[in-house]
């Protein structure tokens, strides 16, 4: 079938008589972002190639008359919470049967025109490869009524020429590469996002060059395997390095490593440059062999440990995250035990948790889905429980040391304190003193609880 002409516009024209009125109030764009820290930075990217076209970016809903949802298909839930949204969404519709709806993001790729033929208030479906074609596709769909959909995945598109418009801030994401070939046997990236494909360094040091001159303080490089960087002959240590070189006055984060392929040389790197932060996340997903076999992780425990060794002999200091699944198929009760043997072993400062959800296309979707709801659950909260109390504990040891806080701004839970982050990632709150967003501040840490740290700043002679 043809996914375009199924519901036919009237053209703005014939209400107005005024085109030109009408293009102003047309050009009013809200985009709403869900999911991983790719998509943040995507929605820049739209905000860019939008900007550019003409269109005025707004954070106010009712204002817009283009709304777009970058959506995220990770988990059911991900999905869930947008397909209610939209559900919310046709009450603007209704009000406004001009506002164009657009699903942008991993869901359009995933879900394609079904998005279309399901949902009548969806006008345009856009994957994380196409938004180029995001204003001629509202153009004709202004002009026509066509809806519209792309959603081809490219083996090059890494949008490096692209200016992102991002907001004032300390804190800014720039993606480095796209994709994903490691098809994790659970994961459904590397189908909404296609093949791995890197930007070019030099493209991306003018852009950390950029933010450093901009005000931010602290930027994240983004991949979803950001170890298989490649760049004519540079890996991604070499990119860390030229990024650390190029931006002395910015605080350089990364994610995410794949542990089969995180290497010695990245770790020197971190180690060699001050403003490298020492803070690594490396997603361990199970502490069983058997269960990481089956998630096709391509690493043992031997192996990610063995990496961790390294890791903490050269950067003594370093905070340690992770990601961990509760619940894949087949694990027993005996693999979940050594989950938290593995978390009790590494002691990470900090975990993302998940039930396991499975996600067509994948090649887990294949197997049977055989742990209980009420099983997976409770081994998550046995799993979130032990990591807030190791977090609590590490945050403990930092009680009385002193450490380098980036302000970033007024507490949201009192007005006489501000809040920072440390280059290990902990956020830090002190009573206000006259510092201001953007100001390194060393502060000694008085107390601390699983989530924050709170100290006093010392006074510089
Ligand atoms: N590229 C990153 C991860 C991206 S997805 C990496 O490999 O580390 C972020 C996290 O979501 C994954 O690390 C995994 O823990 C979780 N995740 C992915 N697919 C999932 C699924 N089907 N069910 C539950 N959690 C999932
Ligand atoms: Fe998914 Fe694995 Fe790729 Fe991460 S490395 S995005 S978990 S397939
Ligand atoms: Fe979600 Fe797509 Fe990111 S599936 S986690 S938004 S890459």
């Amino acid at each position: 079938m043809d996914e375009r002409v199924l519901e036919k516009y009237i053209p703005m024209e014939s209400l107005t008589g005024e085109p030109a009125a009408e293009a102003e109030t047309g050009r009013k764009l809200y985009v709403e972002t869900y999911g991983c820290q790719m998509n943040f930075a995507d929605t820049e990217i739209v905000n860019g190639i939008m900007g550019k076209n003409g269109y005025d970016i707004t954070e106010n809903i009712d204002d817009s008359a283009i709304i777009l949802i970058n959506t995220c298909s990770i988990r059911e839930m991900a999905e869930a919470r947008v397909l209610q949204r939209l559900t919310e969404i046709k009450k603007y519709k209704k009000k406004n049967p001009k506002l164009v709806v657009g699903i942008i993001g991993c869901m359009a790729e995933r879900l394609k025109r079904d998005l279309i033929t399901k949902k009548g208030v969806v006008d345009l479906v856009l994957g994380p490869d196409e938004y180029r074609k995001l204003p001629s596709l509202i153009d004709n769909l202004i002009d026509t009524g066509e809806k519209g959909i792309a959603v081809k995945l490219s083996r090059v598109e890494t949008y490096d020429d692209i200016l992102p418009i991002r907001k004032e801030g300390i804190s800014a994401w720039l993606s480095i590469m796209r994709g994903c070939d490691k098809f994790c046997s659970f994961c459904v990236v590397p189908y909404t996002r296609g093949r791995e494909r890197s930007r070019p360094l030099e493209g991306v040091v003018n852009e950390i060059v950029k933010l450093e001159q901009e005000g931010f303080r602290d930027v994240t490089l983004l991949g979803q395997n950001v170890n298989s960087y490649r760049s004519e002959s540079h890996d991604f240590s070499d990119l860390l390095a030229s990024c650390a070189i190029a931006a002395p006055g910015l605080r350089i984060r990364f994610t995410t490593s794949h542990p089969q392929d995180l290497s010695l040389k990245l770790i020197e790197t971190i180690a060699k440059h001050d403003n490298l932060c020492k803070y690594i996340h490396l997603p361990v997903q199970s502490g069983s062999d058997r269960v990481l076999e089956l998630m096709k992780r391509s690493y043992t425990v031997e192996h990610y440990m063995s990496i961790m060794q390294s890791i903490k002999s050269i950067l003594p200091d370093v905070s340690l995250s992770t990601d961990i699944i509760s619940g894949f198929c087949t694990e027993t009760e005996e693999d979940h035990k050594m989950t938290l043997d593995i978390m009790r072993e590494v002691k990470y400062d900090g975990a993302y948790m998940f039930k396991y959800s499975p996600r067509e296309k994948t090649k887990a979707w294949q197997m049977e889905d055989d742990v209980d709801e009420e099983t997976k659950t409770r081994r998550l909260m046995e799993i979130v429980e032990l990591q807030r109390d190791i977090s609590e504990e590490k945050n403990r040891q930092t009680v009385g040391r002193e450490y380098e806080v980036i302000i970033e701004g007024i507490s949201k839970k009192s007005d006489k304190m501000l809040f920072g982050r440390t280059d290990g990632n902990k956020t830090v709150i002190i009573p206000v003193n006259g510092a201001k967003p953007g100001d390194r501040v060393m502060v000694k840490v008085t107390k601390a609880n699983s989530a924050t740290l709170f100290g006093e700043a010392i006074p510089v002679n």
